[in-house]
């Protein structure tokens, strides 16, 4: 019976995408990563000066990249409950509520292939109305023109959860992951199986991941955007390594709305 209850918990955790599990259920691995992303380090804007907060009522919800001084690009999941007037980016700050600047959205657009169901093509371009002065703390980055290889370092900041269910972080942190190639993602070597489509891209790290509140934000190799936090199954499972968009998939539509 015990053992059974177990197998079912562990079905549930591994079917959860942002859906909520009991906090008690996670209890050893808070403990064990409290006060890190998930398994990330402490790390300063100015090493990550594309990284922005999107803001709803003065709180952080999601991540995002600058890729001009009037122009951002988060997921397209993170734009779904959002108006334009309560819309606002907070840029070249290293804590989520304080410094840097803030800046209201002129508008925004959702991928019109994004699917909530399959959550392909998820991504969405912000445009602000107060240009940005770019400089140390704030700067555009490239959009990647090519895939990047399975196995190429990449790495990945944000604001949000530091273990599953668990609080966020008001200081940007990050970590480094390695890439892992959709048809590697999708394979029996983990547990996402069809549920990587195109568009998607994986990257994993051992205990390492991005979680809840890091949507929208970057994943970067090679000194250029290659990735979007997508979703997940839970957060720094083994099995199932963070999802991501693949940017030089949604290139061209970027390029567009330019
Ligand atoms: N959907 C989540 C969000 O809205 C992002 C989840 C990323 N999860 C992960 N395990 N990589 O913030």
């Amino acid at each position: 019976m015990f053992w059974k209850s177990i197998v079912i918990i562990l079905g549930l955790l591994a079917s959860a995408n942002c859906a909520v599990i009991p906090n008690g259920l996670i209890a050893q691995r808070d403990v064990d990563l409290d006060g890190r992303i998930v398994g990330g380090s402490q790390t300063s804007i100015s090493s990550h000066p594309w990284q922005v907060s999107l803001q709803r009522s003065g709180l952080h919800f999601c991540g995002g990249s600058v890729i001009s001084s009037t122009m951002v690009v988060t997921a397209a999941h993170c734009l779904l409950k959002v108006t334009v007037p309560t819309l606002r980016v907070r840029a070249g700050s290293t804590y989520r509520s304080i410094g840097g600047v803030i800046s209201n959205a002129a508008a925004f657009k959702i991928h019109e292939g994004y699917s909530t169901s399959t959550k392909i093509n998820d991504i969405g371009v912000v445009w602000l109305k107060t240009k940005l002065t770019l400089g140390a703390n704030i700067k555009a980055i490239q959009l990647a023109t090519a895939t990047p290889q399975h196995g190429a370092a990449a790495s990945c900041s944000g604001w949000g959860s530091t273990s599953y269910n668990g609080g966020s972080s008001s200081h940007l942190l990050y970590i480094d992951t390695r890439i892992v190639a959709r048809t590697e993602c999708g394979s029996s070597s983990y547990g996402h199986g069809s549920k990587i489509r195109e568009t998607m891209i994986c990257a994993a790290g051992s205990n390492k991941d991005a979680c809840q509140g890091d949507s929208g934000g970057p994943l970067v190799s090679g000194g250029k955007l290659v990735g979007i936090v997508s979703w997940g199954t839970n957060c720094a499972l083994a099995k199932y390594p963070g999802v991501y968009a693949n940017v030089a998939d949604l290139r061209d539509w970027v390029i567009k709305q330019m």
